[in-house]
């Protein structure tokens, strides 16, 4: 089984913006997490991140026959981004999206998930772990479920 895990803009500073919000947990730690809890699972993943929404679309696409399940943290591209949406529905690979922060409590503007109608789950507010969570939830086949 192989997993793509995607982080969008800004996620690539973790540890240095926002620790109130997103904690002290660095961009390094976030990706050996995701390692970790790769191996431990048996799977293959690949770690992809950029600050520019059509760079997430190609990954998007090019994950098309290649992966069985997409970890993807859009950032600010959530509230945005019906492009992302649309590159999840074509591929219509098994997704979960994942927030650091617990978005429901925050601003208004950030209630707007373009991309969640095309994820079986979504995994808010708990730190880098959320990634860790949904790597599970995909080795598990939640999605069939
Ligand atoms: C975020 C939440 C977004 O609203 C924000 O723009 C981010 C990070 C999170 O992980 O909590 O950059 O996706």
């Amino acid at each position: 089984m192989k997993i793509l895990i995607i982080n969008g803009p800004n996620i690539n500073m973790l540890g240095i913006r926002e620790k109130n919000i997103y904690g002290s947990e660095t961009f390094d730690n976030l990706i050996e997490s995701c390692h970790k809890t790769a191996q431990k699972l048996g799977v293959e993943i690949e770690c992809y991140q950029s600050n520019h929404e059509g760079d997430l679309v190609d990954k998007i696409q090019q994950a098309y026959g290649k992966v069985d399940g997409i970890v993807i943290n859009p950032a600010a591209y959530t509230h945005t981004s019906i492009a992302l949406l649309d590159a999840l529905k074509a591929v219509n690979i098994p997704t979960v999206e994942v927030h650091i922060s617990k978005v429901e409590e925050r601003e208004s503007f950030r209630q707007i998930s373009y991309i969640r109608d095309a994820c079986y789950k979504t995994i808010t507010g708990c730190g880098i772990k959320g990634y860790s969570m949904a790597i599970e939830s995909l080795v598990k086949g939640e999605y069939n479920k």
